[in-house]
């Protein structure tokens, strides 16, 4: 079908296009099966492959951190994008567990990476931090402001999850995908329309409730595993099912194509049962769906990150199809896109 775009004041504008030309990724080597998992906490893998989908997920190495992982993750990509580092003139780390308050992660890569000459920061949309980073990407590409931008979303999950509550610690992993977002000339394949969105009231159903400024990690307190996610999983699970369907027709309106236009939807590794529900929703087939939650568990802001360079480099998708991403997250968070690839 021959797309065309509905106009809104962003379609309206003369656009410069936004390509991805490289992707990465880098999962830790230490592998943590349901099995093991069962003899840490009262589950089994028949319960967590059932709600969840999930068999493994992976575990960082001591000493092994969130910059580290996104650097193997972005050195891959910049690899693939056949470009020099010194190319890059900005860097978004998405994600909820950075090395430290500050500085950004994005600031450690650039180091380890030798981008000396971008601005770095890191982007706070837990879940849907990576496709938050996408669209700043292209807001500051399609502006004219850079040409090239390295997108990350990584995360260590394992660092803060309470492995003694089997309501959330099953359900986490730790890894880092990244991409090059780069203009290569009008015309070009690439990102066709981006949607992100947010509900600050549910900001309670899924939170890490110690660490910050409103309650610090005291002697007194250390005890009470406040510096871990806590969930309210029921409510997580409908708000998400609502808030990617939402998120997955405002961005196909926008590029202005339907759900039978896309190729692969590549959506956020939470839940197989999930994605079962908003495929049946959209009415699509499962097999339209990239799927690795089975491998990684829920890896948030690396999550579609990794999909994506997985679904790349496999051939999952190939040159010309489209492509839907969409993800939700804590916040509530919510994000969309619609790629040519
Ligand atoms: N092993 C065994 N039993 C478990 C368990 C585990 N790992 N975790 C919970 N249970 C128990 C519960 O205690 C409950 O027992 P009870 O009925 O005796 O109280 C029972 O299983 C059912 O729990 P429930 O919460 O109803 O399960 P569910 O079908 O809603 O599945 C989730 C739980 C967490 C898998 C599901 O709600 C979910 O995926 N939510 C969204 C989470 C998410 O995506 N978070 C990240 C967002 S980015």
């Amino acid at each position: 079908m021959k797309r065309q775009p509905r106009s809104s004041p962003r379609s309206a504008k003369p656009r410069r296009s936004v390509s991805i030309v490289g992707t990465g990724s880098y999962v830790p080597e230490k592998i943590l099966t349901n099995a093991a998992l069962s003899t840490m906490v009262d589950t089994t893998d028949e319960w967590i492959t059932t709600r969840t989908g999930i068999k493994e997920r992976r575990i960082a190495a001591k000493g092994e951190h969130t910059s580290d992982m996104a650097t193997k993750a972005a050195l891959a990509a910049i690899e693939q994008a056949q470009i020099d580092p010194s190319e890059i003139e900005l860097i978004l780390v998405a994600t909820a567990t950075p090395d430290m308050y500050f500085p950004a992660t994005a600031c450690l890569v650039q180091q380890k990476i030798g981008a000396l000459k971008a601005a770095c920061l890191d982007v706070s949309a837990a879940c849907a931090g990576f496709l938050f980073a996408v669209e700043i990407a292209q807001q500051f590409i399609t502006s004219h402001t850079y040409d090239t931008v390295l997108v990350i979303g990584a995360e260590k999950l394992s660092s803060i999850t309470n492995w003694t509550d089997r309501n959330t610690c099953v359900l986490f992993g730790d890894g880092a995908g990244a991409a090059i977002l780069r203009h290569r000339g009008n015309g070009a394949h690439g990102v066709i329309s981006t949607h992100i969105g947010s509900d600050g009231q549910y900001a309670d159903i899924l939170f890490m409730p110690g660490g910050g400024c409103r309650t610090p990690i005291t002697r007194e307190n250390a005890h009470q595993n406040l510096q871990t996610i806590h969930m309210s999983g029921k409510e997580v699970y409908k708000q998400a099912i609502t808030a990617m369907l939402r998120a997955s027709k405002k961005a196909l309106d926008q590029a202005g194509l339907t759900i039978d236009d896309i190729a692969c939807v590549i959506p956020h590794q939470a839940n197989v049962r999930i994605i079962e529900a908003i495929a049946d929703r959209l009415k699509i087939p499962l097999e339209k769906f990239y799927v690795n939650l089975d491998r990684y568990g829920n890896t948030s802001a690396a999550a579609v990150a990794i999909a994506l360079d997985e679904a790349n480099r496999s051939g999952r998708i190939k040159a010309g199809d489209y492509v839907l991403m969409v993800v939700f997250g804590g916040g509530l968070t919510w994000a969309s896109t619609v790629i040519e690839w």
